[in-house]
């Protein structure tokens, strides 16, 4: 299954006012057309409403927690999982909308095709942030008032010059605790770890401090929590070698985890600056 997300964003990253959309773009409409025509598309129910039909030549899955809603010629799909599930894993699928229904898939897309209006716009519905670091511009076309782009995700990088060059660390705010829970009683409710780890001893999370300080649970290790934004290949050599010898000369502990898109790694909270500073000057060398 490949998934597109299709949509017209303004500069402001405004996509929707009351219900409908802030424009009326015919060149958007046609290429909408032409992106969608004979594939699966996957829409919020207030999307759809908007619309107001099931558009011809395109199956149409419709989002809704509502489970008495139904439409004709739409299937009905009752999460986002289910609606993916409906496509079949054949499908090239066109995510058209709306606000919600795009923060929710952005990470499963392979591409996103978006008409960029040339204006701000008064509106109540976005479009999630197009993060550089993950998408890639692999075309573009000019209009007046808007342009035509096709994002890819960035190759991921292996080669570890590259790596280096390209480490864009970025330090998130915040302070955070390592702790470790029983294996049967399990993560509180109400916690959102951002690391886990399971062990015979128990399950290691990585949460803020003042929610592991809620719940009661004793943290160690006050961490801040830098991620390295380069896109790293899981089988790339070298990179936690050469980031942690880079803190190592600075005397700075650092505990490295992989994401399956990035390096995160926790340093202690009064050392994050300087662990930064270490990170840009390793990632200068190499450019
Ligand atoms: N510029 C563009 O390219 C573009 C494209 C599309 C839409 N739009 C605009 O965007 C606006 C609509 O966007 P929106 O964010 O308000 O709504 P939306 O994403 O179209 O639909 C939201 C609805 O989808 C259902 N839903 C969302 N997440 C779900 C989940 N995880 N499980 C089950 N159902 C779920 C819910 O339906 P129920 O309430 O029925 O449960 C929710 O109210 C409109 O203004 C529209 O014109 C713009």
């Amino acid at each position: 299954m490949s998934v597109t997300l299709v949509a017209a964003v303004a500069r402001n990253g405004i996509i929707g006012a009351d219900g409908g959309l802030p424009w009326h773009l015919p060149e958007d409409l046609r290429r909408f057309k032409a992106l969608t025509m004979g594939h699966t598309m996957i829409m919020g129910r207030r999307t759809y409403e908007s619309i107001g039909r099931a558009l011809p030549g395109r199956a149409t899955i419709v989002v809704t927690r509502d489970a008495r809603w139904t439409a004709p010629h739409v299937t009905v799909a009752h999460s986002v999982d289910e609606a993916f599930a409906l496509a079949g894993p054949h499908e090239d699928v066109m995510v058209v909308g709306g606000g919600e229904i795009y923060r929710q898939t952005i990470h499963r897309a392979d591409r996103l095709e978006i008409t960029h209006v040339d204006a701000d716009a008064v509106g109540d519905t976005r479009f999630p942030d197009i993060d550089p670091a993950i998408w890639r511009l692999a075309s573009r076309q000019d209009g007046s008032g808007y342009w035509f782009a096709s994002y890819v995700r960035g190759e991921r990088v292996s080669d570890p010059g590259a790596l280096l060059a390209g480490l864009d660390p970025e330090v998130h705010g915040g302070e955070y605790v390592f702790c470790s829970v029983p294996l049967d009683t399990g993560i509180p409710a109400g916690l959102d770890p951002i690391v886990t780890v399971r062990e015979a001893e128990g399950l290691t999370v990585v949460l803020p401090r003042a929610g592991a300080e809620n719940a009661g649970l004793a943290g160690t290790f006050r961490s801040a929590w830098i991620t390295l934004r380069v896109q790293s290949a899981l089988t790339a050599v070298g990179l936690t070698a050469a980031v942690s010898t880079a803190l190592t000369r600075d005397g700075i502990a650092c505990n490295v985890i992989a994401g399956f898109h990035h390096d995160h790694l926790f340093v202690p909270v009064d050392q994050a600056d300087q662990a930064l500073a270490a990170l840009v000057a390793l990632s200068h060398v190499r450019r």
